[in-house]
Order: C-alpha cells, then sequence, then structure tokens
C-alpha cells in the first residue's frame, strides 16, 4: 500500500501534485470562470454575505489563517479566524448573513463539530471544507465543498492541507466572482496561475534534496524556529507543528516581524531557523525586512534555512542551506513554501528513529472535545 514509500507520509508528500490537480478538476471552466454550483449555495445567498469566520484545528487552522488573506484581499469580505476549541466559548458575532467556513480533513473532528452545531444554532450558514465523503461534519453542514485529496493515512496531515487550501483559495475567487469586486483582471489570472499549481508543487518536490540533508544534521537539536510574514506566517506555524508531532522537539512558529518584539531573546549561536521568505514581487518592503531579520539572526549566530523564490538573490549569501521554491503569486505561496516543511519534519524525525506515520499520542482524528 505505501508503493514502495518508506512511509504512508512519504507518500502522501509525493501524492500532493495528484491531490492538488483532482481538488482542481471540474472547477474551472473553459473561461477562465469557476463552477463550484455543487457547494449548495446560491450566488445570491454569497452576496448577502457580510462576514466570513473561519473555524477549525491544528492543520487545518492553519489553512483557514491562510485562507483569511485570500478572502480579505480577493473577496474583500471581513474575515476572522478561530480555533474550533475556543469558537463556541466566547460570544461569537453570528447572523444570518455571517457565513462559517470549516475545513475538516476527516469531518469528525469534535471540537469542529461542536463549532458546526453552535454557528447553525444561531442561523449563521456553514460551509465545510473537507475530505471525507459522507463524514458527520459535512453532512450537518450547510454546503460542502469537497477535496480531493483521496485517504490520507499518515497522522500528520501533508496532501490533505494543501487540497484545503486549493479548496479555500477556490472559494475566495468565487466569492470576488459572484461579488463582482473591483479586482476582476487580477482574478482571471490568478485562476490561470491556480491551474498551473500543480507542475509548481511537482517542481518543488524535485529539489528538496538539501533539506533532507539538513535535516538529518539537526537531529541531536533541542529547538527549531520557524519565521514567516504574510501568508509565510501561517506556514511557520504548520512548519513548527509538524516537526512538534514528529520530531517531538520544541519547534515555535512566529510572525518575523513580531521577532524584535521578544523572541529574539531565543537567538543563539548555532540555533536553527527557518525563514519563509516572501516573493520579492509581492509586497517588496516586507521582502525586505525579513531580508533584514535574517541578517540580524545571523549576526548573532544562527544556523539559517531559508525558503526563498527562484531568482531571488538578495538572501542567499545569508542562508546557511537555501532552497528554491519557484513563482508563483504572492497569496498561492503557501503551496510551494509548505512542502520543504514537510519533508524537513519527516526526515528529521526519521533520524531520530520515530515512526513518522505514528507518532506517540496522537490520533489520526480527534473525535473527543
Ligand atoms: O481532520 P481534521 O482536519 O479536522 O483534523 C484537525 C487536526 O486534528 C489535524 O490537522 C492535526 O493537527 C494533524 N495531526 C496535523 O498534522
Amino acid at each position: 500500500e505505501k508503493d514502495g514509500y518508506d512511509h504512508f507520509m512519504l507518500k502522501e508528500i509525493a501524492e500532493q501534485p495528484r491531490a492538488v490537480a483532482d481538488t482542481l478538476l471540474g472547477r474551472i471552466g473553459q473561461d477562465g470562470r469557476l463552477a463550484l454550483d455543487e457547494m449548495r449555495l446560491s450566488d445570491q445567498e454569497l452576496r448577502d454575505i457580510n462576514k466570513i469566520i473561519l473555524v477549525a484545528c491544528g492543520t487545518s487552522y492553519h489553512a483557514g489563517l491562510i485562507a483569511k488573506y485570500a478572502i480579505e484581499h480577493w473577496a474583500q469580505l471581513p474575515c476572522e479566524v478561530e480555533v474550533a476549541s475556543e469558537f463556541r466559548y466566547r460570544d461569537p458575532i453570528l447572523t444570518r448573513d455571517t457565513l462559517v467556513i470549516v475545513i475538516s480533513q476527516s469531518g469528525e473532528t469534535m471540537d469542529t463539530l461542536m463549532a458546526v452545531r453552535h454557528a447553525r444554532g444561531q442561523r449563521s450558514r456553514v460551509l465545510a471544507v473537507c475530505n471525507v465523503n459522507g463524514s458527520t461534519i459535512s453532512r450537518e453542514s450547510d454546503a460542502v465543498l469537497y477535496t480531493h485529496a483521496g485517504p490520507e493515512v499518515a497522522v500528520a496531515s501533508t496532501k490533505a492541507f494543501l487540497t484545503q487550501l486549493v479548496a479555500c483559495y477556490l472559494v475566495a475567487l468565487y466569492l470576488a466572482q459572484v461579488r463582482g469586486v473591483k479586482f476582476g483582471d487580477e482574478i482571471t489570472q490568478i485562476v490561470e496561475r491556480l491551474a498551473q499549481t500543480p507542475s509548481k508543487v511537482s517542481e518543488v518536490l524535485s529539489t528538496v534534496e538539501p533539506v533532507r540533508a539538513l535535516a538529518r544534521s539537526l537531529a541531536d537539536e533541542r529547538c527549531v524556529l520557524f519565521l514567516g510574514r504574510h501568508v509565510g506566517f501561517p506556514v511557520a506555524l504548520e512548519g513548527a507543528l509538524k516537526l512538534k508531532e514528529l520530531a517531538y522537539m520544541h519547534a515555535e512558529g512566529f510572525a518575523a516581524g513580531e521577532l524584535k518584539h521578544g523572541p529574539i531573546a531565543l537567538i543563539d549561536r548555532g540555533l536553527p531557523v527557518v525563514v519563509v521568505v516572501p516573493s520579492p514581487s509581492g509586497q517588496r518592503v516586507i521582502h525586505d525586512k525579513i531580508v533584514s531579520n535574517i541578517q540580524e539572526i545571523r549576526a548573532r549566530g544562527a544556523r539559517t534555512l531559508v525558503i526563498a523564490e527562484e531568482g531571488d538573490d538578495a538572501v542567499g549569501r545569508y542562508a546557511d542551506t537555501l532552497i528554491h521554491i519557484p513563482a508563483v503569486p504572492t497569496l498561492l505561496q503557501p503551496l510551494v513554501a509548505t512542502v520543504p516543511l514537510q519533508v524537513f519534519a519527516c526526515e528529521l524525525a526519521t533520524a531520530k528513529g520515530h515512526d513518522v506515520d505514528q507518532p506517540r499520542n496522537l490520533a489520526k482524528s480527534v473525535t473527543v472535545e
């Protein structure tokens, strides 16, 4: 069943180009317009929405954090993101015009299911992004957009995460399409670029060998930090979560701009720091700011693993290990930037002799609150 791979996780990482392609399949028309009628939400209902709340746990929550950037930018709707276990214990302001988007690979996560029930109880509409057909969350929600990752066996989520991002991008772009926002041309171009992402994910998979070598050399470290900005920030959180789950190491993700507000005190000689660099063709200012962050941490002796877009020449000299990822539009960067971090965690855990498919204390789906 592992098709020659040592672990399901490695197989599932390799399946990502196919999973992304399958999740896009049939949803982009010949004319570049999106067709998501299967969602069972009418265009009028989508036009009436005035706020979105994304709710999920763990890796799916990180997909929600990234979706917020996409929904705000493309659909221009106010958007919040919440971990499901907190959602119903505060007083979220929910109305009929609030769309709650829950994201769950398994569709059985109890915290997320309780959030669905809470939101529906307050008359909000709930759209589920789910990987398992007929799962409890997909049955109890008003609408569903399925991801087509195929069965994910390894406890650590990989291909399901990439397909959740694709589904969220599709929802954000579809909202922009039906609501007729000002970036009409940008939307058409982005849809085209989104359609090309399966081959970009393949490309990045073919360049991760140096990540493996670095990961093996870090097996005796105790702590790894991850930094990112903009959509790279949730990618950093996801990289840190993967490492905690699989390598049982202290790993933390930060918004790089927060470094000077405290975390920089952690930087010490030899500390491994992974940095996800925003595309220089996006908001140049945040790219340049993260380059100075890399210089600062390097000056304090940290070992840097830098993930940057191909052709980004500004960062190479500050990187102990440099991984190039293909150029894609800024908001789509998590689809390629996450892949080296998955490989990093898997390889490091393997070097430590851990069971990467069944990490200690964890279950594939968490069906208790
Ligand atoms: O099935 P779900 O997407 O609802 O699961 C949510 C989390 O439990 C899950 O993403 C967890 O964080 C994974 N083990 C991450 O690798």
